[in-house]
């Protein structure tokens, strides 16, 4: 926050009070209606020094990123890109608009700053993200903006790869890099396609798509596969092998998690769906170290999963990270959390 006052610590607990998608949906309303404004700018934005790293060929001003599902159509892109990320990755999309589950499906855990959602990839489809992307003005200001594919819940897992292929070929020339979501626990039999031959044939697919679109197109578009954090060491092996194999040029690391030891006892913890905050923070720096052994050097790794202060963010960079992103932290913490967290890296 370029200001010596930051006002979140008071909204905050007037968000609290409304249902947490409601909150989620005012905010992001109110915040694309005024974070242009001259009074209000100053609360809303960051002034982050450059601190430009190199993900997947890209040069990325600084390595704080947001995380996927926040932004889900592309509507908030430079409202969102105002508190600082270097990059900004918007979806999961999906070919068709869906409406995700039923209400209510988001739920706050305050006593651990924790989330659990299973929103099910509620999202207004390929076309109308399409449009928002290209209204925004974050990619022709020098930001990276990443588009994170997934698939309609009523395409069966057997032909998943052609939602995937069609959400390529529809954001290939609007995109930085693609995000391949696998790891959503909210769609049925997603995270199967994180098994070795699933994996193989998918990653197969897709990089054959990959080369003609990048002939037709004469750019070529790094590739990001987002996986979950509830992996065994051979999964993640395998992972990152097929990964290496098929040229793939990143991978997220995580996803939310099934597991609830760290909220048990509280309210909602029986609620289905993903769990996100500090719980996930642990786990995707195993897989991140685990995933660092295996792959060269080149191959991004993006750490995700509880980061709530700049100490975490080092943290993901510590076990084998390249950048960060961040989601859960931003409810807790608020904008000033992206600050935080780029001091902490550029130390
Ligand atoms: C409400 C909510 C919705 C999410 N939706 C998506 C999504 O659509 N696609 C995706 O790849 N990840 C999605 N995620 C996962 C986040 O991008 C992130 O990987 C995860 O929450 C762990 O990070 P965090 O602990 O900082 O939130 C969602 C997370 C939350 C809390």
């Amino acid at each position: 926050m370029s200001s010596l006052f930051n006002p979140y610590p008071l909204i905050k607990p007037l968000l609290f009070r409304m249902d947490a998608e409601t909150a989620h949906e005012n905010v992001l309303a109110t915040l694309k209606k005024y974070y242009q404004n001259p009074l209000l700018k100053p609360f809303i934005s960051n002034q982050i020094n450059d601190n430009p790293i190199q993900l997947m060929g890209l040069t990325v001003r600084n390595p704080i990123g947001l995380a996927a599902g926040l932004d889900k159509n592309g509507e908030f892109i430079d409202a969102l890109a105002s508190f600082g990320f270097g990059f900004v990755e918007v979806g999961t999309v999906t070919p068709r608009p869906q409406a995700g589950n039923p209400k209510p499906r988001m739920f706050r855990i305050p006593e651990k700053q924790s989330l659990i959602n299973r929103m099910g990839f509620n999202n207004h489809g390929l076309d109308i993200f399409l449009k928002n992307v290209q209204e925004s003005s974050f990619r022709k200001n020098g930001g990276i903006l990443g588009l994170n594919l997934g698939k309609n819940a009523d395409t069966p897992i057997e032909n998943a790869t052609s939602d995937y292929l069609k959400g390529l070929e529809g954001v290939y020339p609007y995109a930085d890099y693609i995000t391949i979501n696998i790891s959503s626990p909210n769609t049925k039999n997603l995270r199967a396609l994180q098994g070795e031959d699933e994996l193989n044939a998918l990653l197969g697919q897709l990089q054959n798509k990959r080369l003609e679109l990048a002939d037709n197109h004469q750019r070529y578009i790094p590739i990001a596969i987002k996986i979950a954090p509830d992996l065994d060491d051979n999964q993640i092996s395998s992972i990152a092998q097929l990964v290496q194999a098929h040229k793939m040029d990143g991978i997220i690391a995580t996803n939310t998690t099934l597991s609830r030891d760290y909220v048990n006892g509280l309210e909602y913890v029986n609620e289905t769906g993903g769990l996100s905050g500090p719980a996930v923070h642990e786990l995707s720096l195993n897989v991140i170290r685990k995933l660092r052994q295996h792959l060269s050097p080149e191959i991004a790794i993006i750490g995700v999963g509880g980061i709530l202060s700049g100490k975490q963010a080092k943290e993901k960079i510590l076990a084998g990270a390249n950048a960060i992103q961040l989601y859960t932290g931003l409810i807790y913490k608020g904008p000033a959390l992206v600050k935080e967290c780029a001091d902490a890296l550029a130390s």
